[in-house]
């Protein structure tokens, strides 16, 4: 093994920085607000489908994939073939985790920006907030920052480490807060929101949404899992640690949505409000509360540090391409990608408002700049990611050399991965094929 590579300590370790890097904002901020823009409950069982058929077989690809070569994306596809077309898919991954990482610290700062909002100026309405860019800016860097930092550390110091400690706490605070949006009057139309699905409303675009969904809250599609696969020893049981991960990920986002859509409901507020859905609905049930500020505080510290362990998987990525295949060390490659990705990340922040003089940041009418990077990286990128590299393990590589790395550490029987290989070669990618032509209208509306 390389020289600045590491390994996690266990079984247990890996599936919490797994389920660190994925229950993130994906869960808590993309969940409900995608949720409430495609019409509920509809797109939650299309989501939940997608997840049970299409998203865990192909999160098992990715950690056979990283745990065979040991490597980064690109390196993990090079080591099995070489060629320019499938260096691209994983240049193309890596690519996304930059992009994702953001938009997605801008919306992260204003997470951790809430923790002080609340003590300060707990009157302010989101949208002064999220418009001002003396505001984000800051608050945009010192996030970026903090996840460098994290990054620097490696991986079972930095990542690990704080991933054990502090998920257990953020899923009791959520449960509280259930208990609250719950018993609020007119609760009951928010759990019908959830629950009730009228499929009449459901278009190619709520299926692609669903899909792309599925993938950005189990942080598939872009390498993700390859690389955190590329750190477990032989002896893990892959179908137990993938199995874990996906099951938390997707309680995690039911029970964000049990958390907010009531909420939503009783405060009179439209579900389908977009990326501002959760900072303006928590704010009034914490109001609701007794201790209501302090509940606030430590909600929004808890939820900084769930981003954090998501930043720090997307930047992981990226830094471990260049570690393994520039031969930069640890310490510049975070650096540089996270300055890098600050200065992408800047017409997203400005997009909420924040750059009325400098044109306001939307494109096409009134959709945002961070809105249509949302879509495009946390959505498109990811779903034809995922159909690539399914076709890449289940074809290029073989289901056979790679249902032997599945088998390792597990004692399945062989049908179990013979099932798997049907799913990778198959189901996924004709399932996720279809959903992207049907994007292009391809069967008409
Ligand atoms: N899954 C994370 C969340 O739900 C976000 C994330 C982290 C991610 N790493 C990723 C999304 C890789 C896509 C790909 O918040």
């Amino acid at each position: 093994m390389q020289k600045d590579r590491g390994q996690w300590s266990s079984t247990l370790g890996f599936v919490l920085a797994a389920a660190g890097s994925a229950i993130g904002l994906g869960n808590i901020w993309r969940f409900p607000y995608v949720t409430g823009t495609n019409g509920g409950a509809a797109f939650v069982i299309i989501y939940l489908a997608c997840v049970v058929f299409i998203c865990l077989p192909f999160l098992l690809a990715e950690l056979v994939l990283g745990r065979h070569t040991q490597r980064n994306p690109v390196g993990a596809i090079a080591a099995i073939k070489k060629g320019r077309a499938w260096t691209l898919v994983g240049g193309l991954g890596v690519f996304t985790g930059v992009c994702i990482l953001s938009y997605y610290s801008v919306i992260a700062g204003w997470a951790f920006g809430y923790i002080f909002k609340t003590i300060l100026a707990p009157a302010m309405p989101h949208a002064d907030f999220a418009s001002s860019p003396l505001i984000v800016l800051p608050l945009f860097a010192v996030f970026i920052v903090l996840t460098i930092l994290v990054v620097v550390g490696g991986v079972r110091h930095g990542i690990e480490r704080w991933a054990k400690v502090l998920m257990p706490v953020l899923l009791l605070l959520m449960v509280v807060l259930i208990i609250r949006g719950m018993t609020l009057p007119g609760a009951k139309q928010g759990l019908e929101f959830l629950f009730k699905p009228d499929f009449s409303a459901v278009n190619a675009t709520v299926i692609m949404a669903a899909l792309g969904h599925a993938f950005f809250s189990l942080s598939l599609g872009m390498g993700a899992i390859i690389t955190y696969g590329s750190y477990l020893p032989k002896n893990v049981n892959l179908w137990v640690a993938g199995g874990s991960v996906a099951l938390f990920d997707t309680l995690i986002a039911l029970m964000a949505g049990l958390m907010i859509f009531p909420a939503v409901f009783a405060t009179g507020r439209s579900p389908a409000s977009g990326p501002p859905l959760v900072f303006e609905v928590l704010p009034a049930v914490f109001a609701e509360m007794p201790l209501g500020m302090v509940v606030a505080v430590v909600f929004f510290i808890l939820l900084s540090i769930a981003a954090l362990t998501s930043t720090v998987s997307l930047l992981e990525v990226v830094t471990s391409y260049f570690v393994d295949e520039r031969r930069w060390t640890r310490t510049k490659s975070v650096w540089v990608v996270g300055a890098f990705c600050f200065v992408i990340g800047l017409p997203s922040a400005l997009s909420q408002g924040a750059s009325e003089t400098l044109g306001g940041m939307s494109l096409f009418g009134n959709t945002s700049f961070l809105f249509i990077m949302d879509f495009i990286w946390g959505n498109l990128s990811l779903a034809i990611g995922a159909l690539l590299l399914c076709i890449f393990v289940g074809w290029v590589w073989g289901i056979r050399s790679a249902g032997k790395e599945l088998g390792q550490g597990s004692d399945l029987g062989p049908w179990a991965v013979r099932t798997w290989g049907f799913f990778i070669r198959w189901v996924c990618p004709v399932l996720i094929f279809l959903v992207l032509l049907n994007l292009f209208n391809v069967f008409g509306d």
